[in-house]
């Protein structure tokens, strides 16, 4: 299986961070976002990654080549240990990139990728969205997938105060994590959602998908919307997620992902608790 990472957003929430650089290479503890992302994919077995960008996104492009100079540096100074993991960042998978022209939606980013997914189901991973689990993420979607060969996202249910930020299911309750979805619609009023399911930023698509996004009008913001696309679909699930996600498209999000990510290194996690104990005083 394929995997596309949209990754063509203007990251307006993140100014002025994000005037001159891309919102998804915005580091998370000591890596940037988007490489948590493709290290997902590839965790899931996935080797062929299509990074949907856009204008000012030129630095995703040389985080994920090779980087001559540096690795010349790296070696002669002896950093064998640095070296080794650049050198691994530009041999992680196969990355084609593709641009969307026009600030038109997720839907519309989605839909350039249509002709490197060459008519097979893909994976959709949002590069804003960082997850972290035993089993990655999209390989638990993958695994639910081939249960029902039909389009299959990755839900979350979440406070009632986050509701309007995502798209939301409804949907009924086929086995403990799966449901099967009859509606959806992006980011509702809390009056108007029809339950707290969020649509969190994974899918595995079936191609048809496409001629789905070419259908519908714009909708929220004026936008092409995934949502409005995949709930024109005859089947589509929906798989509760276990693990953590971290939506990164919010500063709040963003900085708890940062803190509990690096809880998680050896390296640093007894110097930073002791500091968040500190502050905390
Ligand atoms: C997008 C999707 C939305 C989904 C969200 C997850 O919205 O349109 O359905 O819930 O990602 O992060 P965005 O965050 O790009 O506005």
């Amino acid at each position: 299986m394929k995997a596309v990472i949209p990754a063509a957003g203007l990251g307006t929430r993140f100014l002025p961070a994000t005037k001159a650089q891309p919102k998804e290479m915005l580091p998370v503890f000591n890596k940037p976002t988007i490489q948590y992302v493709v290290e997902e994919a590839v965790s899931s077995g996935i080797d062929d990654i299509l990074i949907i960008t856009g204008k000012g996104k030129r630095s995703i492009e040389d985080h994920f080549d090779r980087s001559f100079e540096l690795e010349y540096s790296l070696q002669n100074s002896g950093k064998t240990e640095s070296l080794q993991e650049i050198e691994a960042i530009s041999e992680m998978a196969d990355i084609y990139y593709v641009r969307q022209k026009k600030q038109k939606g997720l839907g519309d980013a989605i839909s350039t990728a249509k002709n490197h997914v060459d008519g097979e189901p893909f994976a959709v991973l949002l590069g804003d969205t960082i997850t972290q689990s035993r089993i990655p993420c999209t390989k638990q979607l993958m695994n639910t997938f081939h249960k029902h060969e039909a389009s299959t996202i990755a839900i979350e249910r979440v406070p009632d105060e986050k509701v309007e930020r995502y798209g939301i299911i409804k949907g009924n309750q086929i086995s403990e994590y799966v449901y099967r979805i009859e509606d959806m619609v992006e980011k509702p009023s809390l009056e108007k959602a029809p339950s707290n399911l969020a649509i969190t930023g994974r899918y595995i698509l079936l191609p048809e998908i496409f001629d789905h996004i070419k259908n519908v009008e714009p909708g929220v913001g004026g936008e092409i919307q995934l949502t409005d696309a995949m709930r024109t679909l005859s089947e589509v699930y929906g798989y509760v997620f276990d693990g953590k996600i971290y939506d990164i498209g919010n500063t709040v999000e963003w900085l708890k992902s940062s803190i509990e990510i690096a809880l998680t290194d050896d390296l640093v996690k007894d110097e930073l608790k002791q500091y968040l104990k500190e502050l905390l005083k």
